[in-house]
Protein backbone atom coordinates (compact mmCIF):
# COMPACT_ATOMS: atom_id res chain seq x y z
CA UNK A 1 0.00 0.00 0.00
CA UNK A 2 2.72 2.32 0.91
CA UNK A 3 4.96 1.27 -1.98
CA UNK A 4 2.54 1.94 -4.24
CA UNK A 5 1.31 5.48 -2.86
CA UNK A 6 4.89 6.19 -3.11
CA UNK A 7 5.15 5.07 -7.04
CA UNK A 8 1.98 6.80 -7.70
CA UNK A 9 3.22 9.94 -5.88
CA UNK A 10 6.46 10.28 -8.13
CA UNK A 11 4.72 9.65 -11.03
CA UNK A 12 2.46 13.21 -10.66
CA UNK A 13 5.66 14.70 -9.13
CA UNK A 14 7.46 13.56 -12.56
CA UNK A 15 4.30 14.79 -14.68
CA UNK A 16 3.26 18.19 -13.26
CA UNK A 17 5.97 21.02 -13.90
CA UNK A 18 3.72 22.95 -10.82
CA UNK A 19 4.55 20.33 -8.23
CA UNK A 20 8.42 21.23 -8.88
CA UNK A 21 7.55 23.71 -5.89
CA UNK A 22 6.14 21.10 -3.59
CA UNK A 23 3.27 23.15 -2.52
CA UNK A 24 -0.42 21.54 -3.55
CA UNK A 25 -3.04 23.49 -4.47
CA UNK A 26 -4.64 25.07 -1.56
CA UNK A 27 -8.09 23.77 -0.16
CA UNK A 28 -8.65 25.50 2.67
CA UNK A 29 -11.34 28.33 3.32
CA UNK A 30 -10.80 31.71 4.04
CA UNK A 31 -11.88 32.32 7.79
CA UNK A 32 -9.52 35.73 8.15
CA UNK A 33 -12.64 37.10 8.76
CA UNK A 34 -13.38 34.83 11.95
CA UNK A 35 -10.36 35.61 14.05
CA UNK A 36 -11.98 38.24 16.57
CA UNK A 37 -15.49 36.82 16.96
CA UNK A 38 -16.34 35.25 19.87
CA UNK A 39 -16.22 31.01 19.87
CA UNK A 40 -19.21 29.29 20.54
CA UNK A 41 -20.12 25.57 20.60
CA UNK A 42 -22.32 24.78 17.54
CA UNK A 43 -26.21 24.38 18.77
CA UNK A 44 -25.82 26.78 21.93
CA UNK A 45 -26.46 29.82 21.45
CA UNK A 46 -26.53 30.80 17.81
CA UNK A 47 -27.16 34.32 18.91
CA UNK A 48 -23.80 34.45 18.71
CA UNK A 49 -23.09 33.38 15.27
CA UNK A 50 -22.03 36.12 12.86
CA UNK A 51 -21.18 34.55 9.87
CA UNK A 52 -22.01 30.91 8.94
CA UNK A 53 -18.92 30.63 7.42
CA UNK A 54 -16.69 31.17 10.86
CA UNK A 55 -19.32 28.55 13.06
CA UNK A 56 -21.73 25.78 11.56
CA UNK A 57 -24.97 27.30 11.57
CA UNK A 58 -26.64 24.77 9.69
CA UNK A 59 -26.47 21.53 10.74
CA UNK A 60 -24.54 21.95 14.05
CA UNK A 61 -25.26 18.84 15.63
CA UNK A 62 -22.35 16.70 14.08
CA UNK A 63 -22.55 12.54 13.42
CA UNK A 64 -19.10 11.32 12.53
CA UNK A 65 -20.41 7.87 11.21
CA UNK A 66 -19.01 4.19 10.63
CA UNK A 67 -20.13 0.97 9.49
CA UNK A 68 -18.97 -2.95 10.75
CA UNK A 69 -19.05 -4.88 7.44
CA UNK A 70 -18.36 -8.30 6.64
CA UNK A 71 -17.97 -8.48 2.75
CA UNK A 72 -17.41 -5.71 0.04
CA UNK A 73 -19.55 -7.44 -2.90
CA UNK A 74 -16.35 -6.42 -4.88
CA UNK A 75 -13.86 -8.52 -3.53
CA UNK A 76 -12.64 -9.65 -7.28
CA UNK A 77 -12.31 -5.96 -8.20
CA UNK A 78 -10.00 -5.27 -5.20
CA UNK A 79 -12.19 -3.57 -3.14
CA UNK A 80 -11.34 -4.93 0.07
CA UNK A 81 -12.12 -3.77 3.77
CA UNK A 82 -9.55 -2.83 6.03
CA UNK A 83 -8.33 -5.38 8.64
CA UNK A 84 -8.24 -3.73 12.29
CA UNK A 85 -10.76 -1.04 11.82
CA UNK A 86 -13.75 0.11 10.96
CA UNK A 87 -14.98 1.90 7.56
CA UNK A 88 -16.17 5.43 7.55
CA UNK A 89 -19.75 5.92 6.97
CA UNK A 90 -19.85 9.83 6.63
CA UNK A 91 -19.88 12.85 8.62
CA UNK A 92 -23.42 14.48 8.98
CA UNK A 93 -24.97 17.29 9.36
CA UNK A 94 -28.22 17.27 12.02
CA UNK A 95 -30.70 20.17 13.08
CA UNK A 96 -30.11 20.49 16.59
CA UNK A 97 -33.62 19.02 17.01
CA UNK A 98 -32.35 15.51 15.48
CA UNK A 99 -34.35 16.52 11.80
CA UNK A 100 -31.44 16.91 8.98
CA UNK A 101 -31.66 18.91 5.77
CA UNK A 102 -30.10 16.98 2.79
CA UNK A 103 -29.09 17.53 -1.16
CA UNK A 104 -29.04 21.53 -0.10
CA UNK A 105 -27.32 22.85 -3.08
CA UNK A 106 -27.95 21.15 -6.24
CA UNK A 107 -25.55 23.29 -8.20
CA UNK A 108 -23.47 20.67 -6.53
CA UNK A 109 -24.87 17.11 -7.20
CA UNK A 110 -22.17 14.49 -8.10
CA UNK A 111 -24.36 11.50 -6.74
CA UNK A 112 -24.79 9.07 -9.33
CA UNK A 113 -27.56 7.65 -7.44
CA UNK A 114 -29.58 9.83 -5.16
CA UNK A 115 -31.13 8.56 -2.49
CA UNK A 116 -33.99 10.04 -2.02
CA UNK A 117 -34.83 10.98 -5.62
CA UNK A 118 -37.05 13.29 -4.48
CA UNK A 119 -36.77 15.96 -1.45
CA UNK A 120 -39.68 16.23 0.66
CA UNK A 121 -40.68 19.27 -1.16
CA UNK A 122 -41.12 17.54 -4.13
CA UNK A 123 -37.96 18.65 -5.98
CA UNK A 124 -36.35 16.03 -7.84
CA UNK A 125 -32.43 15.10 -7.20
CA UNK A 126 -31.13 14.52 -10.83
CA UNK A 127 -28.88 11.51 -11.08
CA UNK A 128 -25.10 12.52 -11.93
CA UNK A 129 -23.39 11.65 -14.61
CA UNK A 130 -19.92 13.59 -15.29
CA UNK A 131 -16.99 12.55 -13.72
CA UNK A 132 -16.36 11.05 -10.71
CA UNK A 133 -15.39 12.30 -7.40
CA UNK A 134 -12.33 11.11 -8.04
CA UNK A 135 -11.20 13.36 -10.58
CA UNK A 136 -11.96 16.14 -7.87
CA UNK A 137 -9.23 14.95 -5.44
CA UNK A 138 -6.63 14.14 -8.40
CA UNK A 139 -6.77 17.90 -9.72
CA UNK A 140 -5.87 19.18 -6.46
CA UNK A 141 -2.92 16.79 -6.30
CA UNK A 142 -3.83 14.80 -3.25
CA UNK A 143 -3.48 11.25 -3.88
CA UNK A 144 -2.50 10.64 -0.33
CA UNK A 145 -6.22 11.24 0.91
CA UNK A 146 -7.62 9.36 -2.18
CA UNK A 147 -5.38 6.15 -0.82
CA UNK A 148 -7.04 6.78 2.80
CA UNK A 149 -10.10 7.39 1.44
CA UNK A 150 -9.79 4.01 -0.81
CA UNK A 151 -8.39 2.44 2.27
CA UNK A 152 -11.07 3.55 5.09
CA UNK A 153 -14.52 4.53 2.96
CA UNK A 154 -14.86 1.64 1.89
CA UNK A 155 -18.85 0.85 -0.50
CA UNK A 156 -20.29 -1.96 -0.33
CA UNK A 157 -21.75 -3.07 -3.91
CA UNK A 158 -20.70 -0.46 -5.77
CA UNK A 159 -17.17 1.90 -6.72
CA UNK A 160 -16.11 3.51 -3.59
CA UNK A 161 -16.63 6.70 -5.26
CA UNK A 162 -20.08 6.46 -5.73
CA UNK A 163 -20.32 6.32 -1.91
CA UNK A 164 -18.31 9.55 -1.28
CA UNK A 165 -19.98 11.43 -4.33
CA UNK A 166 -23.28 10.31 -2.18
CA UNK A 167 -21.82 11.75 1.32
CA UNK A 168 -20.44 15.04 -0.06
CA UNK A 169 -23.78 16.29 -2.17
CA UNK A 170 -26.44 14.57 0.61
CA UNK A 171 -24.73 16.16 3.38
CA UNK A 172 -22.25 18.62 3.01
CA UNK A 173 -23.88 20.97 0.66
CA UNK A 174 -25.73 21.29 4.08
CA UNK A 175 -22.99 22.25 6.03
CA UNK A 176 -22.52 25.83 6.04
CA UNK A 177 -19.36 26.22 6.67
CA UNK A 178 -18.41 23.96 2.85
CA UNK A 179 -20.03 26.95 1.00
CA UNK A 180 -18.52 27.76 -1.88
CA UNK A 181 -18.72 31.56 -0.44
CA UNK A 182 -16.41 30.62 2.59
CA UNK A 183 -13.31 29.86 0.34
CA UNK A 184 -12.95 33.83 -0.74
CA UNK A 185 -12.79 35.51 -4.32
CA UNK A 186 -10.00 32.89 -5.72
CA UNK A 187 -12.07 29.91 -4.73
CA UNK A 188 -11.66 27.04 -7.37
CA UNK A 189 -14.18 24.47 -8.44
CA UNK A 190 -14.17 21.47 -6.16
CA UNK A 191 -12.28 23.16 -3.55
CA UNK A 192 -14.43 22.40 -0.61
CA UNK A 193 -15.43 19.26 -1.68
CA UNK A 194 -11.64 17.94 -1.09
CA UNK A 195 -11.97 20.01 1.85
CA UNK A 196 -15.08 18.26 3.23
CA UNK A 197 -12.87 14.92 2.81
CA UNK A 198 -9.94 16.17 4.28
CA UNK A 199 -12.15 16.73 7.32
CA UNK A 200 -14.29 13.70 7.06
CA UNK A 201 -10.62 11.67 7.45
CA UNK A 202 -9.53 14.04 10.38
CA UNK A 203 -12.62 13.27 12.09
CA UNK A 204 -12.72 9.62 11.78
CA UNK A 205 -9.25 9.22 13.42
CA UNK A 206 -10.33 10.71 16.47
CA UNK A 207 -13.02 7.07 16.57
CA UNK A 208 -10.62 3.93 16.29
CA UNK A 209 -13.56 1.95 17.05
CA UNK A 210 -11.71 -1.12 16.07
CA UNK A 211 -9.28 -0.93 18.78
CA UNK A 212 -12.12 0.76 21.45
CA UNK A 213 -13.77 -2.05 21.63
CA UNK A 214 -10.64 -4.46 21.17
CA UNK A 215 -8.75 -2.99 23.82
CA UNK A 216 -11.79 -3.32 26.26
CA UNK A 217 -12.02 -7.51 25.21
CA UNK A 218 -14.98 -6.89 22.73
CA UNK A 219 -13.72 -8.69 19.76
CA UNK A 220 -15.58 -10.06 16.57
CA UNK A 221 -16.56 -13.26 17.29
CA UNK A 222 -18.94 -15.44 15.44
CA UNK A 223 -18.64 -17.53 18.44
CA UNK A 224 -20.15 -15.17 21.21
CA UNK A 225 -22.37 -12.51 21.84
CA UNK A 226 -22.48 -9.15 23.64
CA UNK A 227 -24.39 -6.64 25.38
CA UNK A 228 -25.69 -3.67 24.68
CA UNK A 229 -24.27 -2.41 27.57
CA UNK A 230 -20.77 -3.93 26.85
CA UNK A 231 -20.73 -1.98 23.48
CA UNK A 232 -21.70 0.91 25.10
CA UNK A 233 -19.92 1.04 27.92
CA UNK A 234 -16.74 0.39 25.73
CA UNK A 235 -16.79 3.25 23.63
CA UNK A 236 -18.02 5.62 26.38
CA UNK A 237 -15.48 5.00 28.78
CA UNK A 238 -12.80 6.30 25.69
CA UNK A 239 -15.31 9.34 24.87
CA UNK A 240 -17.22 10.58 27.78
CA UNK A 241 -20.20 10.18 25.81
CA UNK A 242 -22.58 7.42 24.96
CA UNK A 243 -22.36 7.02 20.95
CA UNK A 244 -25.94 5.78 18.24
CA UNK A 245 -25.20 1.94 18.24
CA UNK A 246 -26.69 0.30 15.00
CA UNK A 247 -27.60 -3.05 14.42
CA UNK A 248 -29.78 -4.69 11.20
CA UNK A 249 -31.10 -8.06 11.87
CA UNK A 250 -33.98 -7.48 13.66
CA UNK A 251 -31.21 -5.93 16.19
CA UNK A 252 -28.68 -8.71 16.71
CA UNK A 253 -25.99 -7.57 14.23
CA UNK A 254 -23.90 -4.99 14.86
CA UNK A 255 -23.00 -2.74 11.94
CA UNK A 256 -23.09 1.02 13.10
CA UNK A 257 -21.69 3.71 15.26
CA UNK A 258 -22.61 7.04 15.25
CA UNK A 259 -20.48 9.69 17.44
CA UNK A 260 -22.44 13.45 18.48
CA UNK A 261 -20.97 16.52 18.66
CA UNK A 262 -21.19 20.29 18.59
CA UNK A 263 -18.52 21.82 17.01
CA UNK A 264 -16.75 25.41 18.62
CA UNK A 265 -15.33 27.07 15.36
CA UNK A 266 -15.40 25.60 11.62
CA UNK A 267 -15.98 21.86 10.80
CA UNK A 268 -12.57 21.80 9.16
CA UNK A 269 -10.02 22.81 12.05
CA UNK A 270 -12.64 23.30 14.87
CA UNK A 271 -12.90 21.80 18.37
CA UNK A 272 -15.33 18.66 18.26
CA UNK A 273 -17.08 17.98 21.64
CA UNK A 274 -18.71 14.27 22.25
CA UNK A 275 -21.99 14.69 23.09
CA UNK A 276 -24.66 11.70 23.63
CA UNK A 277 -26.56 10.66 20.94
CA UNK A 278 -29.91 11.36 20.16
CA UNK A 279 -31.09 8.54 18.67
CA UNK A 280 -31.75 5.00 20.30
CA UNK A 281 -30.04 1.79 19.80
CA UNK A 282 -31.50 -0.42 17.48
CA UNK A 283 -29.84 -3.05 19.14
CA UNK A 284 -31.71 -6.12 21.12
CA UNK A 285 -30.22 -5.53 25.40
CA UNK A 286 -28.26 -9.17 24.53
CA UNK A 287 -27.42 -11.48 21.72
CA UNK A 288 -26.14 -9.16 19.44
CA UNK A 289 -23.46 -10.61 16.87
CA UNK A 290 -20.05 -8.49 15.74
CA UNK A 291 -19.17 -11.09 13.35
CA UNK A 292 -15.30 -11.46 12.02
CA UNK A 293 -15.08 -10.64 8.21
CA UNK A 294 -14.72 -12.75 5.79
CA UNK A 295 -11.19 -13.45 5.48
CA UNK A 296 -10.81 -13.00 1.90
CA UNK A 297 -12.73 -9.86 2.19
CA UNK A 298 -10.13 -7.97 4.07
CA UNK A 299 -6.82 -6.99 3.41
CA UNK A 300 -3.95 -5.35 6.09
CA UNK A 301 -3.33 -1.86 6.04
CA UNK A 302 -1.15 0.75 7.66
CA UNK A 303 -2.49 3.44 9.45
C1 LIG B 1 -9.41 36.41 2.74
O1 LIG B 1 -10.46 37.32 2.83
C2 LIG B 1 -10.07 38.62 3.23
C3 LIG B 1 -11.33 39.45 3.35
O2 LIG B 1 -12.18 38.87 4.33
C4 LIG B 1 -9.13 39.20 2.22
O3 LIG B 1 -8.67 40.45 2.68
C5 LIG B 1 -7.93 38.26 2.06
O4 LIG B 1 -7.10 38.72 1.02
C6 LIG B 1 -8.40 36.87 1.72
N1 LIG B 1 -7.27 35.97 1.72
C7 LIG B 1 -7.10 35.06 0.78
C8 LIG B 1 -5.91 34.16 0.93
O5 LIG B 1 -7.88 34.92 -0.15
C1 LIG C 1 -24.95 34.28 23.60
O1 LIG C 1 -24.13 35.08 22.76
C2 LIG C 1 -24.38 36.46 22.87
C3 LIG C 1 -23.56 37.18 21.81
O2 LIG C 1 -22.19 36.84 21.91
C4 LIG C 1 -24.06 36.92 24.27
O3 LIG C 1 -24.35 38.30 24.41
C5 LIG C 1 -24.90 36.13 25.26
O4 LIG C 1 -24.51 36.44 26.56
C6 LIG C 1 -24.71 34.64 25.05
N1 LIG C 1 -25.62 33.91 25.90
C7 LIG C 1 -25.22 32.91 26.67
C8 LIG C 1 -26.30 32.22 27.46
O5 LIG C 1 -24.06 32.53 26.74
C1 LIG D 1 -37.08 -9.90 11.36
O1 LIG D 1 -38.30 -10.28 11.99
C2 LIG D 1 -39.37 -10.45 11.10
C3 LIG D 1 -40.63 -10.70 11.91
O2 LIG D 1 -40.37 -11.55 12.99
C4 LIG D 1 -39.04 -11.59 10.15
O3 LIG D 1 -40.08 -11.77 9.22
C5 LIG D 1 -37.74 -11.26 9.40
O4 LIG D 1 -37.35 -12.37 8.58
C6 LIG D 1 -36.62 -10.95 10.37
N1 LIG D 1 -35.45 -10.49 9.63
C7 LIG D 1 -34.21 -10.88 9.89
C8 LIG D 1 -33.14 -10.31 9.05
O5 LIG D 1 -33.95 -11.67 10.79
C1 LIG E 1 -35.80 6.10 23.44
O1 LIG E 1 -36.01 5.16 24.46
C2 LIG E 1 -36.54 5.68 25.64
C3 LIG E 1 -36.55 4.59 26.70
O2 LIG E 1 -37.09 3.40 26.18
C4 LIG E 1 -37.92 6.24 25.34
O3 LIG E 1 -38.49 6.81 26.50
C5 LIG E 1 -37.82 7.30 24.26
O4 LIG E 1 -39.08 7.75 23.89
C6 LIG E 1 -37.11 6.77 23.05
N1 LIG E 1 -36.84 7.84 22.13
C7 LIG E 1 -37.14 7.77 20.85
C8 LIG E 1 -36.78 8.97 20.03
O5 LIG E 1 -37.66 6.79 20.35
C1 LIG F 1 -34.52 -9.03 19.73
O1 LIG F 1 -35.34 -8.39 20.68
C2 LIG F 1 -36.73 -8.53 20.41
C3 LIG F 1 -37.47 -7.68 21.44
O2 LIG F 1 -36.90 -7.82 22.70
C4 LIG F 1 -37.13 -9.98 20.48
O3 LIG F 1 -38.50 -10.11 20.16
C5 LIG F 1 -36.31 -10.74 19.47
O4 LIG F 1 -36.57 -12.11 19.58
C6 LIG F 1 -34.84 -10.50 19.70
N1 LIG F 1 -34.16 -11.17 18.64
C7 LIG F 1 -33.35 -12.16 18.88
C8 LIG F 1 -32.88 -12.88 17.67
O5 LIG F 1 -32.99 -12.46 20.00
C1 LIG G 1 -18.61 -14.85 10.40
O1 LIG G 1 -19.98 -14.78 10.14
C2 LIG G 1 -20.33 -13.86 9.14
C3 LIG G 1 -21.85 -13.75 9.10
O2 LIG G 1 -22.42 -14.98 8.89
C4 LIG G 1 -19.74 -14.32 7.82
O3 LIG G 1 -20.07 -13.41 6.80
C5 LIG G 1 -18.25 -14.38 7.97
O4 LIG G 1 -17.68 -14.90 6.79
C6 LIG G 1 -17.86 -15.25 9.14
N1 LIG G 1 -16.43 -15.08 9.35
C7 LIG G 1 -15.63 -16.12 9.61
C8 LIG G 1 -14.20 -15.81 9.80
O5 LIG G 1 -16.06 -17.25 9.69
Amino acid sequence: MLSLGLVVLSAALATHASWSQLALPRTYPNISQCVDLPVQYSCENTTAFASSCCNVVQGGLVLQTQFWSTYTGLEREGQLLPAGSWTIHGLWPDNCDGSYDQYCDLSRQYDPSPDPSKLPDGTPVPPYKGPGVQTFIEEFGRVDLLGYMNTFWINQGAPNEDFWAHEFSKHATCTSTFDTACYGSDYKEHMEVVNFYETVTKVFQMYPTYNMFAASGVLPSNKTTYSLTQLQSALRSQTGATPYVGCSGNGTVLDEVWYFHHVLGTEQYGHFKTLHSTTNSTCNESGIWYYERTPTSERPVSY
